[in-house]
């Protein structure tokens, strides 16, 4: 099925890319002339019967794009604006150059309402990461850039962050069952690692979710909240939905998790300004914590970022860590030279990952890159075009809100040789085997963690924590699989959606 959908990928694109090139500008066609839904069509196939009904965002992506092509009009619908999905990575590389200086990125509009009206009191003036436009987002990023974005900052939580690793080891030790695997709930245990880790680096606490003594309600809140988060907002923002003209009780359930977790965030931030009054710190304000820098500018900010944090941070980590770590488990060879890259570096199963240990090891970076490739967290993204573009060959006016979907050309033979082959010998500098992306490569195919001034300001945080993980996995367990293919379920990110029982034999 796989390959089947890669085929037609390749046929599909060769036959668009050698239409898109060439003489573009003679023959462009206007907007109006690009393949568009109805609305009506759009409102029959939702209903039971039809062909988007009951299918996941993924599936009716992929649907237009069998039906319409690499570009397609999607009519403005229950207060959502019209949109143009596309599907061809030279058109991403347009979107992205036309996005401007202060990139829109919208859909997640649940949550910018919840802020703006239920809670101005945090948010409406300020603005914030994840969810603001314009001045109030640039002004936000402006402030959290240098203080998350520094490599520097980032370093500092390297041995915090292999200690919870290592104490996730201990706990996988405990959870093993007599044939040496994991619980088919692992995904909720790599989710409570990927809490606590982000907890640690933007909260500056440890919450012990490892402790089955632990009964911190506030920590199970967030857990519940952030993970009610992805669901919801896959179902009042992912799908046409009519809140914003009624709310039914499922959204207002909806608005209570946002203040849950608000809640929560401010709990917690109340409780490290008692801990710093009382700490008397001597340390320099460069040497500062994430925190203290984000709460030496204003508390309000800092609840802002924390809370864009945890809503962005915690299961898009879990799922990359659980796809890299599936990867390797389907393909032991690859993860034979992994682990002994790591034996060079890390010569004892509980050596330290220091800050400088960390920066030799490119085949543990290319076998995240290929696992984020084939199991993508993120595999689309929307921006507002600031000017007119040309997209497959139809002019699209300025101002237009843009839908850009990668899943199909991450598969795509033109990018990647042997696509449906997990081969992290490709991301690797210098390589002249066939199966190299260098020369062929477009990197608008391949954008992880997104593009430009607005993409991912986590990027590091992830890094450092995927990194962390995946290398003291493999430094101390063989990882095999003996299920059936992963699944996957695409919430407002892509997560494993089947029971994640990996055999973890000890090395
Ligand atoms: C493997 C893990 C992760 C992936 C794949 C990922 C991916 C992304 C992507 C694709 C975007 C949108 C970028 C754009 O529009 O160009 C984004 C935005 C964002 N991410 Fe991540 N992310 C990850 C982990 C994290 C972590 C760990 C954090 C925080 C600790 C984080 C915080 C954010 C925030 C706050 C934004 C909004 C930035 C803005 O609009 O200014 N992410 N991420």
């Amino acid at each position: 099925m796989r390959s089947l959908l890669i085929r037609q990928v390749n046929s599909l694109t060769r036959r668009a890319y050698s239409a898109s090139i060439g003489s573009e500008v003679e023959n462009v066609k206007p907007f109006s002339e690009m393949p568009t839904i109805t609305f009506f069509k759009m409102v029959k196939e939702s209903l039971p019967g039809g062909k988007y009904y009951n299918k996941s965002i993924k599936d009716v992506l992929q649907a237009f794009f069998d039906e319409f092509g690499e570009a397609v009009r999607i009519p403005a619908m229950l207060g959502n604006p019209e949109i143009v999905m596309s599907y061809n990575s030279e058109n991403f590389e347009k979107i992205f150059r036309a996005e401007g200086t202060w990139p829109v990125r919208t859909g997640l509009d649940s949550l910018e309402y919840y802020r703006d009206t239920k809670r101005p009191e945090i948010y409406k003036d300020l603005g914030s990461l994840f969810v603001s436009h314009g001045e109030k987002w640039s002004n936000m990023r402006s402030i959290a850039n240098p203080i998350l974005m520094q490599p520097k900052t980032i370093k500092k939580y390297t041995t915090q962050v292999d200690d919870i690793a290592k104490e996730f080891i201990e706990l996988m030790r405990k959870i093993r069952n007599d044939k040496s695997e994991m619980p088919g709930d692992f995904s909720n245990y790599i989710n409570t690692w990927s809490l606590e880790s982000v907890t640690a680096v933007g909260l500056e606490r440890r919450l012990n979710l490892f402790d089955p003594n632990t009964n911190d309600e506030n920590a199970k809140k967030l857990i519940k909240g952030i993970r009610d988060f992805f669901e919801m907002s896959a179902e009042y923002d992912g799908k046409a939905s009519v809140w914003k003209y009624y709310q039914t009780k499922g959204f207002k359930e909806f608005l209570t998790v946002y203040d849950t977790l608000t809640d929560v965030i401010l709990y917690y931030i109340d409780l490290a300004i008692k801990e710093m009054d009382q700490e008397k710190s001597t340390a320099s304000e460069s040497e500062d914590s994430i925190l203290k820098k984000l709460l030496r500018v204003d508390k309000r900010v800092a609840v802002i970022v924390v809370s864009d944090l945890m809503l962005a941070g915690v299961d898009t980590t879990a799922s990359a860590v659980l796809n890299t770590i599936y990867c390797l488990a389907k393909n032991p060879e690859k993860q034979e030279i992994l682990r002994q890259e790591l034996i060079n570096i890390l010569p004892e199963k509980n050596s330290r990952m220091t800050s400088e240990n960390n920066k030799n090891m490119p085949y543990l970076r290319a076998v995240i890159k290929e696992a984020m490739r084939l199991f993508p967290v993120a595999s689309g993204n929307v921006r507002q075009t600031t000017k007119e573009i040309v997209i497959s060959g139809y002019q699209v006016p300025a101002n237009t809100h843009v839908g850009l979907q990668f899943h199909l050309d991450l598969i795509n033979e033109k990018y990647y040789p042997n696509p449906d082959k997990f081969l992290p010998e490709r991301w690797l500098r210098d390589q002249s085997d066939n199966n190299s992306r260098a020369g062929v490569a477009n990197p608008f195919s391949f954008l992880p963690f997104g593009f430009g001034v607005r993409s991912c300001i986590g990027k590091r945080i992830a890094e450092l924590e995927l990194e962390t993980l995946v290398a003291n996995i493999i430094r101390n367990f063989k990882v095999e699989w003996h299920y059936p293919d992963m699944k996957i379920k695409s919430t407002f990110v892509n997560i494993p959606d089947s029971e994640m029982r990996f055999k973890m034999i000890e090395l």
